[in-house]
């Protein structure tokens, strides 16, 4: 078969290979403790199942929905983007409605780039905006993110001829894969940096509500004037524990969604109504849970980076997101350790290098699993000599 050159781009999506070599070991009988994937174990919310239940015997639920979303979602997300962020948006020209997240970013770059045009991606990131600006046919430049500057990219080092050159910057705080955070300062800067080049900053908010002792976490759009250059993605996903739902949108910017919305209207026919409503349901609905699953999270976080710290493991204990990043011990690449600790202990993790090369040195573990699971790869990690 003669297959497209942007393909042999491309690796292998990360956790496709991880979930391969978890395989194997399950069929020979380990029992793998998987710290892997960031997908929250905890139920969506009941009120939300049970909107999604009478949604689905609702017979306007079953047809094609509205490209940009169903109004009353729309809406919903307007509702809880004031409530949370106390930022307004118009539903008819500032929402739209993504089937998960994933979807808008990896068709953002389509909308955006032309082959050989500049995306500003930051390293160690979320893979699919790196992959994306390749198979869309741009040129990510890196963004380094470093412990040294709280995993914040330096704009001053991007140079000048790179950033106009650029067409978009994406940032994401809180960070997957670092767990890192950023105030006001920071936005403000990248905001008055993508102004002044004319550049669509992104900001990828997933995990806006997984935050700990009190931090609330921000959205760009809370800075003056960030409408003009900024879009933000968000998502159902992480806040109300409801992945496979395949629910998100992007706010903010009117140009950048109505161009994300010409290749989204040519290449896929929208959320399930059904999920829609559900959606509404789940924003503008009671917020409690978040209380209860941060209080979950943050016992978890407390275990394991009180527990990797005795075991003499280097790393920031997170303010927000369900990630920790801890450094790989000397002597190790990221590689080599997650694949001895997976065959030492049945504990699998995933190799800070398949966040991109700054991400070597490191490993991310997600606490999305049990605490007494998680002492029992605290133990597990104890006892071997790594
Ligand atoms: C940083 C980041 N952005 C976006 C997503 C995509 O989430 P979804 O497509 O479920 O909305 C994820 C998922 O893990 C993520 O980590």
């Amino acid at each position: 078969m003669k297959k497209a050159k942007r393909i042999a781009k491309v690796p292998p999506y990360l956790f496709a290979q991880i979930d391969k070599k978890r395989e194997e070991m399950k069929a020979r009988g380990v029992d793998i403790i998987n710290l892997g994937i960031g997908d929250p174990d905890l139920p969506t919310p009941a009120h939300i199942t049970s909107a999604l239940h009478q949604a689905i015997d609702n017979p306007r639920s079953f047809g094609y929905p509205p490209y940009e979303g169903t109004f009353a979602f729309r809406e919903a997300v307007a509702f809880w983007y004031h409530k949370r962020f106390l930022v307004d948006l118009d539903p008819n020209s500032e929402v739209m409605a993504l089937i998960g997240s994933k979807e808008g970013i990896a068709h953002l770059f389509f909308a955006l780039l032309d082959p050989g045009d500049v995306a500003l991606i930051p390293d160690p990131a979320y893979p699919v905006y790196q992959v994306a600006t390749i198979l869309a046919g741009g040129k990510p430049h890196l963004m380094p993110l470093l412990e040294k500057n709280g995993f914040l990219p330096d704009l001053k080092k991007i140079p000048v001829s790179v950033a106009r050159k650029a067409k978009l910057m994406f940032i994401n705080y809180p960070n997957n894969p670092t767990g890192a955070t950023c105030e006001a300062d920071f936005l403000e800067e990248a905001v008055a940096f993508c102004r002044k080049y004319d550049i669509l900053l992104c900001s990828d908010l997933a995990y806006s509500e997984i935050a700990f002792e009190g931090y609330k976490p921000l959205s760009v759009l809370e800075i003056p004037g960030a409408k003009d250059v900024a879009i933000e993605f968000h998502s159902l996903s992480k806040t109300y524990n409801c992945t496979g739902y395949r629910l998100g949108m992007v706010v903010g910017n009117r140009e950048a969604i109505a161009a994300l919305s010409i290749i989204k209207t040519n290449v896929d026919s929208g959320a399930y109504m059904a999920l829609q409503m559900a959606g509404v349901a789940a924003l503008t609905g009671p917020q409690g849970h978040l209380k209860e699953i941060n209080g979950i999270y943050q016992r978890r976080r407390n275990i394991m980076v009180d527990g990797l710290r005795d075991l003499g493991y280097k790393l920031l204990s997170p303010k927000a997101s369900f990630y920790i990043w801890p450094q790989v011990p000397k002597g190790y690449t990221s590689a080599k350790f997650v694949s001895e600790l997976l065959e030492k202990t049945g504990v699998l993790v995933v190799p800070g290098s398949g966040y991109g090369k700054y991400g070597e040195g490191y490993f991310r573990i997600s606490i999305t699993t049990p605490e007494e699971r998680l002492r029992e790869a605290i133990g597990r990690l104890a006892r071997v000599q790594i």
